[in-house]
């Protein structure tokens, strides 16, 4: 089913025929699919697509070097803050909008489109607004959506809105923010109705994160966007924002999840992609993170009703990923000094990669066998699969049976796979699928099933305790959780698990990988802190989330090795 569009306006359907012409003039000037020196938004056009990047106000203002690459290099931007409430209406009905049209004017003379971000959230939004009473606040909300979107509703290259941002908790119940226990559900659909009313041609998103893959949350998501639309409220277009870390795997059925939200009518966007890695940066991460990248990029192009793809900034010099994650960063496609990553290697030649999509998996491949299994490690060997569909085999993911959301244990391209950082005397189901370059997954292989070693003896050969360093209302971090050796040999590898409680969520890790599975959340250590003599430790830390007013922090820190 096509993506539903609202009315056109007559300025905005000339517009759309003079894309139409320079799509077909990029056609013929690009007919050779992976042209090198073309830019990113060159390949994009050719493909019908857009590429983006969110644009920071400061260095737009500043750097030359900034505003060439974004020029030259996309036709979409989001302001990453110049849009958000906390800009442009600080004050009740004193509105401002400085940043937010040097960033218009700056796409408009770059032929770039922009998307307003964001009218209703709960973050960067003043104090006034939080403490008004209910009718208040809903007028208030009216009154912002209409002078905001008002203001640019007849300038040309403002085409879309994140109407509502992240109306989800991380567990997939509404998040209860003070609009929701304020107003009640009712704002979402009240909000889209503002937007509507001040634009009519505008296209109308909710946009939201961790709901890449099918799961819970984006299944949460899904229903409401249905039911909004079946009671015909506008929601013209569902944003993904696909903040990726190579150390929590990439998200399951990417795809097919996009998919089934175009199949509800609206179009579907990814709108905020960064993939960040465990500080330092190596070439190993980066390979890594390029293919993440070539991922995305490949599951929105296999999906009509994908419009592009907006990367949140692209030079490592301004990302807020550093600020919030300690430890973990260079989640772009530029590194800090301007140069391009293998990431920007990755989407330029997904972008370039031809313009027939394929849309068939690989088939699926032989049963794995395992051997060698150790405490911590176990090498599964399976028969190859082969692909028809044109984008040729990429490789295998293995694959835990886990029940609703099976994770990633590891990936490569041959037919053999060594699984390390597995835990102590656990069984382990696994499975494999089988990758093309275009993201298509096969079926499950059938699952082997084995049994790791004991490691340490009787009690262990370790132990784990985790330090609540700080706290607040909504969330808390644990640094440091110290892993002892507690035994008489060397350790090769530790695990530690530990229980949050009900209603918390992992915000956020550093020197461990962790891996959450309900309320059990994993720890294994990385190459560099797995081998502790007899006595030595090693650290990692956590953040996570949890209710407002909760005060219990996690318990039960259990370590094998
Ligand atoms: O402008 C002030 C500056 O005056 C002050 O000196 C400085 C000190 O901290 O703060 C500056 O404001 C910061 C602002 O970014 C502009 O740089 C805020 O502290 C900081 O919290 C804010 O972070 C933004 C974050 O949203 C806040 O929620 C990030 O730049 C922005 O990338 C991020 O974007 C969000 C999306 O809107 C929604 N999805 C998730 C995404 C990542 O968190």
């Amino acid at each position: 089913m096509p993506p539903s569009s609202p009315q056109r306006s007559r300025s905005r359907r000339s517009l759309a025929l003079a894309a139409l012409f320079g799509l077909l003039a990029t056609l013929l000037l690009y007919a050779t699919p992976a042209d090198a020196s073309a830019a990113l938004r060159q390949h994009a056009a050719a493909r019908g697509r857009f590429i983006g990047t969110a644009l920071a106000t400061g260095p737009l203002a500043s750097e030359t070097a900034y505003r060439d690459l974004a020029a030259a290099e996309f036709n979409q931007v989001t302001p990453e803050n110049a849009l958000k409430w906390d800009a442009t209406e600080p004050s009740q009905g004193q509105f401002s909008f400085g940043g937010a049209d040097a960033i218009v004017s700056f796409a408009a003379q770059n032929d770039q489109q922009v998307h307003g971000h964001t009218l209703v959230w709960h973050n960067q939004t003043p104090g006034w607004v939080q403490s008004l009473g209910a009718t208040a606040m809903r007028s208030a909300m009216q009154n912002h959506i209409s002078q905001v979107v008002g203001r640019y509703a007849s300038n040309p290259a403002v085409v879309s809105w994140d109407v509502v941002n992240e109306v989800f908790d991380d567990n997939g119940n509404l998040r209860a923010s003070f609009w929701y226990n304020t107003l009640g559900q009712s704002y979402i659909a009240d909000a889209f109705r503002a937007a509507r009313a001040a634009d009519p041609d505008a296209r109308l998103c909710i946009n939201d994160y961790n709901t890449e893959g099918i799961n819970a949350k984006s299944t949460a998501l899904y229903n409401l966007v249905s039911s909004l639309r079946q009671q015909g409220v506008p929601v013209d277009c569902v944003g993904f924002q696909s903040h990726l870390a190579i150390q929590y795997g990439f998200p399951g059925q990417m795809q097919q999840n996009l998919q089934r939200f175009a199949d509800l009518g609206v179009q579907v966007r990814i709108t905020e992609l960064d993939v960040r890695m465990v500080m330092p940066r190596d070439a190993t991460k980066d390979a890594t993170q390029a293919t993440y990248y070539r991922d995305v990029v490949n599951a929105c192009l296999a999906v009509t009703a994908c419009a592009g793809i907006t990367i949140w900034g692209f030079t490592d010099k301004y990302s807020w990923v550093p600020d919030t994650f300690s430890g973990q960063g260079a989640a772009l496609i530029y590194d800090q000094s301007y140069q391009r990553k293998p990431a920007y290697t990755a989407v330029h030649d997904a972008l370039a990669g031809g313009t027939v999509t394929d849309t068939t998996p690989p088939t699926t491949p032989g049963t794995p066998a395992a051997s060698g299994v150790t405490v911590s490690t176990a090498t599964l060997t399976w028969t190859a699969s082969t692909d028809s569909g044109g984008s040729g085999l990429a490789g295998y993911i293995v694959y835990r049976e886990q029940g609703a959301t099976d994770p990633e244990l590891g990936r490569g391209t041959g037919t053999s796979l060594t699984l390390t950082g597995l835990s102590a005397a656990t069984q382990y189901q696994v499975y494999v699928r089988a990758r093309d370059g275009a993201g298509n997954l096969s079926p499950a292989s059938a699952t082997v099933t084995f049994t790791t070693a004991t490691g340490g003896g009787s009690g262990g050969g370790c132990s784990a305790a985790g330090t609540v360093q700080s706290q607040w209302s909504t969330g808390y971090v644990v640094q440091p959780v110290t892993v002892t050796n507690t035994g008489t040999a060397t350790i090769n590898g530790w695990t530690v698990t530990f229980t949050l409680p009900a209603g918390h969520a992992l915000t956020g890790s550093w020197n461990a990988t962790l891996t959450v599975a309900g309320q059990t959340v994993t720890a294994r250590s990385l190459a560099y802190n797995a081998t502790l003599a007899p006595g030595a430790t090693a650290t990692f830390g956590f953040q996570a989330s949890r209710p407002s007013g909760d005060t219990a922090t996690p318990s039960g820190y259990t370590c094998a090795s």
